[in-house]
């Protein structure tokens, strides 16, 4: 007879069980995380105190029970194929034909394909007996795979045991081991403090997961699974992929997100170049999508060919890595006088764009990677982020690499240079040259003084004819002085004075941007002049009234008060304010009126388009942000608001209109 303790315990392993695939696989929660906590420490607790409750497949074997000495090997009952690849759309057209004659198709009627994502990770297969997880194994050579049981367990959104009660009695569940970008890219930051090896990209950092003897380090690390298809099935039968797939999810897997049921080539097409655009914006890398004859009793028509289901093919997105070489690198001034290393690559196409330059963020990442001039390299370009170098391939060398240190070319090039405690990046501190240029341009761009007209070329020129040096010297040049530059003519030097001139009444954030201060952008810009109304008291304030103000974080409170009270700074901006008068933010309920809120947005407003309404929120000093939490100011709703409105409503959030938010902006 069971006693209490078991029964708790039973209970307590369902619960849990469920909390995961809630959170994991729905990611719906209905707990809290220290909920989750004391359910979690009941169990364990109760399996400590009665060892013979233990079970393997517990819920608190998920973070990782004993190491285990050697991978065992499995022979996967029904052997894991691989797949065919399309890469042009004249591929997938013959294949379609293809088809069409094996299932001997009439001329009218389109065949079924359901089609999905196909994830870039490490392909596994589970096996089920009684709906219990039985064993995880690797692909290994498609017939006899690694155990990697210990590991499969601490996935939270892998079921321990199906949900359901109609279960099969054995079955063989097929998909993908995968690390989500975002979280891959928490991880690398971790592995860089500890100074351990970096993962050149999530599929390794997958692969390189299971392969650990150790499953703590598993359970430490954020895999998870899709799954999509079938080895053995004892005792359940389906009659398509898409049935399959959305049993699954009852069972209590994660499938994939944007699977469809497709008729004909035209379709898949379009769906084809639908994902192609969601690609960058999706949480996991892909390398393309899985076409299947939908109908299973049509795919074992068509048979095998070459280890291959002749019903399947992959249709290949072009690779966003690709390799190159280093062929030198440079240094870049940015207007903080932050030096950027960049490579100058050999140019190479990555995913359909070419490529010639790769950011080598600092002197730690160079380090780091061992990235030398001459290096073949990886590069990739994930989503529209600058391309970056991933891994050097030191197979390569030969000898020749030539390594690369800021320092020794801020000495071959005279530049003086610092590095503060903490921070990564090498500085230029003499304020000549290179960094007045990027000053000064940066001064002129359209989001800070929008000066019209006055590029990098031209700033060169004024810098280099010593017409400027500074600032308030661009409000001083008079048409004279233009007219002796080369390539200037009376229109040119005219208009290049006017639209000076336009800027001598403009916008207090603008200003405040364009005198270029470390770590201030345009929103503290704008969130300063909203705070202050003028520059002066920003010239008295000290750091813990710039900390006081919503948004401004100690880092950036730090930087304004050194500018501020540097001998330079503080002449720069009395200086320019001779010569540039700024307007105050508008007063009347405007200024400052949203400031330390946050709104969303949601739904179609009567006279407002988004971007607008997104203005008069900022303007107003607010934030606006794209979902709704308890941190929720409020939430402005036009016609055919959605679920923010739902969820708003359900937190107890204030809905406004447009109405009432022009009321409090003071429009
Ligand atoms: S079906 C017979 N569907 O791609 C093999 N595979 O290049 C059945 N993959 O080994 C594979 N996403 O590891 C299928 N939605 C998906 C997939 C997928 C990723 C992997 C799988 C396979 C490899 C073949």
């Amino acid at each position: 007879m069971a006693t209490k303790a078991a029964i708790r315990a039973e209970k307590l392993r369902e619960l849990l069980e469920h909390h995961n695939h809630q959170y994991y696989v729905l990611d719906d929660p209905e707990i809290s995380d220290s909920e989750y906590d004391r359910l979690f420490h009941e169990l364990r607790a109760l399996e400590e105190e009665h060892p013979e409750l233990q079970l393997p497949n517990s819920p608190t074997s998920r973070v990782g029970g004993a190491p285990v000495d050697s991978f065992s090997k499995i022979r996967h009952v029904v052997p894991m194929l691989s797949l065919a690849n399309a890469f042009r759309e004249e591929d997938l057209v013959a294949f379609d034909e293809r088809m069409r004659k094996l299932l001997e198709k009439s001329e009218g009627e389109t065949i079924e394909y359901h089609v999905e994502l196909k994830f870039d990770g490490l392909s596994m297969s589970l096996l089920y007996e009684d709906g219990k997880l039985v064993y995880g194994a690797t692909r290994g050579d498609g017939e006899v795979g690694e155990n990697v049981t210990h590991n499969i367990r601490t996935i939270r959104s892998i079921p321990l045991a199906l949900r359901g009660k109609k279960l099969p009695k054995r079955v063989e569940v097929r998909g993908e081991v995968i690390i989500p970008l975002k979280d891959f890219a928490k991880l690398n930051d971790e592995q860089a403090k500890r100074d351990d090896k970096l993962f050149a990209n999530p599929r390794n950092a997958a692969a390189g997961t299971i392969r650990q003897l150790d499953p703590k380090i598993a359970a430490s690390r954020p895999l998870t699974a899709f799954w999509y298809g079938l080895g053995t099935c004892e005792g359940a039968t389906f009659d398509s992929i898409d049935h399959l797939q959305q049993t699954f999810s009852e069972w209590g897997f994660r499938t994939g997100e944007h699977r469809k049921v497709c008729r004909g080539v035209s379709d898949v097409m379009k769906f084809y170049r639908k994902i192609e655009t969601l690609r960058d914006k999706l949480e996991y890398e892909i390398d393309g999508i899985v076409i299947k004859l939908n109908s299973l009793k049509e795919l074992d028509q068509a048979g095998f060919v070459s280890r291959a289901p002749r019903g399947m093919i992959a249709f290949k997105y072009p690779p966003r890595q690709e390799t190159t070489v280093i062929e030198d690198i440079l240094v870049q001034v940015g207007r903080t006088g932050a030096l950027t290393p960049v490579a100058a690559l050999r140019p190479v196409r990555v995913g359909g764009v070419l490529v010639s330059r790769a950011t080598l963020h600092n002197q730690d990442e160079i380090d780091r990677k061992d990235i030398r001039i001459g290096d073949t390299v990886f590069i990739q370009r994930a989503g529209d982020v600058i391309p970056e170098v991933v891994s050097v391939i030191k197979e390569k060398r030969t000898g020749k690499e030539k390594p690369f240190s800021i320092p020794a070319w801020c000495e071959a090039n005279g530049i003086e240079f610092e590095r503060k405690g903490g921070e990564a990046a090498f500085r230029a501190v003499n304020a000549g040259g290179e960094l007045l240029i990027r000053r000064i341009e940066h001064f002129a761009m359209k989001d800070a003084m929008n000066i019209d007209g006055l590029g990098e070329k031209i700033v060169e020129q004024l810098l280099e004819s010593k017409k400027i040096q500074s600032f308030a010297d661009l409000y001083r040049l008079k048409l004279a002085d233009l007219l002796e530059l080369e390539g200037f003519k009376e229109k040119s030097s005219q208009n290049l004075i006017a639209s000076i001139a336009a800027t001598k009444s403009t916008e207090l954030y603008r200003i405040l941007f364009g005198l270029g201060i470390r770590h201030v952008g345009e929103r503290t810009s704008k969130t300063l002049a909203n705070y202050f109304g003028s520059i002066e008291p920003m010239l008295k304030a000290t750091e813990e009234q710039f900390t006081e103000i919503h948004e401004i974080g100690p880092e950036v409170a730090k930087s304004l008060r050194e500018y501020f009270s540097s001998k330079e700074g503080a002449a720069e901006v009395k200086t320019l304010l001779k010569y540039v008068e700024p307007v105050a933010p508008r007063k009347g309920g405007g200024a400052g009126a949203l400031s330390g809120a946050t709104v969303v947005l949601t739904g179609t407003f009567p006279t407002l388009g988004r971007s607008d309404a997104t203005r008069l929120v900022e303007d107003a000093g607010g934030k606006v942000s794209s979902s709704v939490s308890k941190k929720t100011t409020f939430v402005v709703a036009g016609s055919d608001a959605g679920s923010k409105l739902d969820k708003a409503n359900e937190l107890g959030i204030e809905v406004i209109d447009e109405a009432e938010l022009r009321k409090r902006v003071g429009q």
